[in-house]
């Protein structure tokens, strides 16, 4: 069933006009997307409910409007009256009209159009070819509205393409995935095939090392000095290759140890260093990181270790392993992550979740490439790790509590869940991340991490999100717990990690 309502909200005033106006009926403040939610609430958040939106001549504010791109809708019924027109009479939106037209394409809305033909386009200003001008009594007379349709063509068109990586994603939007456990499980060969086709990710590292190199390594020294490097995890030899690359570019000397406890991704490794006859600078350790007994300590520790949300691969219990062969000046690459998130309304992804029928996948985080989704308010740090830590009171269990405000005029909103991601330091100014403000571009290795929330929550307009989140630690593995603390509470979700956990 689609529910046709119109794309209006009027804007908030200030206090005092509000008291003035409080008896007056006729200035009570409209936002249509109330309607909506009151609805699906309703039906129970009913999967088979969805949104056309009436899109009239004058448009809400932005914020308002990002809010709809996480609601299921489907159609955007343009009134005619909603055009202006241009110099040569033809029909033509509004900067904001096209914008929002745009991100109605983009997240595939069907765009109607509707109301009375207002621009007779064959009677256009003089000089100016009317496409009617050939018409004879033979050929079919064009719909009354094709002017507004070849604009919509023309909106359409003007879109820059697809990025080549973003069409290769497309099956991803919003589709979700259990994040990899890539201590408890082996990763298959086409995972890895996958991560090494990311040059940007490796291309970080290297410039990361050759940084660290440099540090170490004064330019007197480069002959009478080899560095040790230890890659722990090192799959099938990319940040091996990416050390040595960043050696042979800064001239510095390097002994290279490469120490991957995957048995498969350990024969491949074999393979590669034989192909490259790199025998002599790299010796390969199949063992697990947190146990093998080290012949000689490390001057640079690389590692990538990293998930969607930064330690959720548990890169710090691998690491607090790894660091006992880390000489006491030693780097790690990376020297610290931070996880991020933010509240978000997502539709989609709560209905999928819900399909399951159980609470145990409201007590999940999911790997999903997010697409139709409205980020409600800016992301927030959340967990952070560095690297070497050799304090004996370290810990990697944490707690943080998170307060969100929704920028001005966004009006009321339901939150579905959370969105993750991480940042990660490599070597003083090199990072990467996937934090949407400070993204590395064109990198693909990870997509944005998903906390739902068992039942969505409806936020009032100008009231904050208040979130709390815990990692902890236990003998086997290592959870989450989530919990919403404003505007209402909801239960803890995933407490003692009954339902989503990452095995140690
Ligand atoms: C995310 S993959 C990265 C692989 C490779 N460095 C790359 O960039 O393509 C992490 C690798 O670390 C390995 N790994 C994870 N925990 C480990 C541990 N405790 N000891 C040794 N290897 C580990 C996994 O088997 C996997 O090959």
């Amino acid at each position: 069933m689609w529910l046709r309502i119109p794309l209006e909200k009027s804007e908030s005033m200030d206090e005092d006009h509000d008291k003035v106006n409080n008896n007056n009926p006729t200035s009570e403040t409209v936002d249509s997307w109330e309607w909506w939610n009151s609805f699906r609430l309703l039906c129970e958040h009913s999967s088979q409910l969805y949104v056309a939106l009436d899109i009239l001549s004058s448009l809400p504010s932005m914020n308002s409007l990002g809010r709809w791109f996480g609601e299921p809708v489907r159609a955007a019924i343009l009134q005619t009256d909603a055009f202006l027109t241009n110099a040569r009479g033809y029909p033509c939106l509004s900067k904001r009209h096209q914008t929002l037209l745009t991100g109605f394409f983009n997240h595939s809305v069907q765009v109607i159009i509707s109301g009375r033909s207002n621009h007779n386009v064959s009677q256009v200003s003089e000089g100016v070819l009317s496409r009617d001008e050939n018409h004879t009594e033979d050929t079919p007379t064009q719909h009354a509205l094709s002017p507004y349709l070849d604009y919509m063509a023309y909106l359409y068109q003007r879109m820059d393409p697809l990025p080549e990586q973003e069409r290769f994603e497309i099956n991803y939007r919003d589709f979700l995935q259990s994040p990899l456990q890539p201590l408890m499980d082996n990763l298959e060969a086409q995972t890895y095939e996958t991560f090494e086709k990311d040059t940007v990710k490796y291309t970080q590292y290297q410039r990361a090392i050759a940084k660290a190199l440099v540090d170490k390594v004064s330019d007197d020294e480069v002959s009478t000095t080899r560095t040790v490097l230890m890659v722990v995890g090192a799959g099938r030899g990319p940040l091996v290759r990416a050390s040595l690359q960043a050696a042979e570019e800064t001239g510095r000397m390097l002994k290279v140890y490469a120490v991957e406890k995957n048995p498969n991704a350990v024969i491949t490794l074999h393979s590669l260093i034989k192909l490259e006859g790199w025998e002599s600078m790299v010796t390969i350790i199949s063992s697990d990181m947190r146990c093998w007994d080290a012949p000689e300590k490390a001057d640079i520790l690389v590692s990538e270790l990293l998930g969607s949300f930064g330690d959720n691969e548990l890169s710090p219990e691998c690491l607090d392993g790894a660091q006992r062969f880390l000489k006491p000046d030693g780097i790690s690459i990376p020297s610290s992550y931070t996880s991020f998130i933010q509240p978000v309304t997502a539709s989609k992804l709560h209905n999928d979740i819900k399909a399951h029928k159980d609470i145990a996948h409201f007590e999940t985080a999911y790997v999903v490439k997010l697409h139709r989704v409205a980020r409600l308010a800016p992301p927030q740090e959340v967990f952070s790790f560095a690297h070497p830590n050799f304090s004996p009171k370290a810990t990697n269990q944490r707690y943080t509590k998170l307060q969100f405000e929704l920028p001005q005029d966004t009006g009321s909103c339901l939150v579905h869940g959370f969105a993750g991601y991480f940042d990660a330091v490599l070597y003083k100014d090199v990072h990467l991340g996937i934090e949407p403000n400070t993204c590395t571009p064109n990198m693909f290795s990870w997509f944005p991490i998903f906390f739902p929330l068992r039942k969505p929550i409806y936020v009032p307009s100008e009231s904050p999100i208040e979130v709390h989140f815990w990692r902890c630690c236990g003998a086997t593995k290592v959870w989450y717990e989530w919990a919403l603390v404003a505007p209402s509470p909801s239960p803890i979700h995933n407490s003692n990690g009954r339902s989503y956990w990452v095995g140690l």
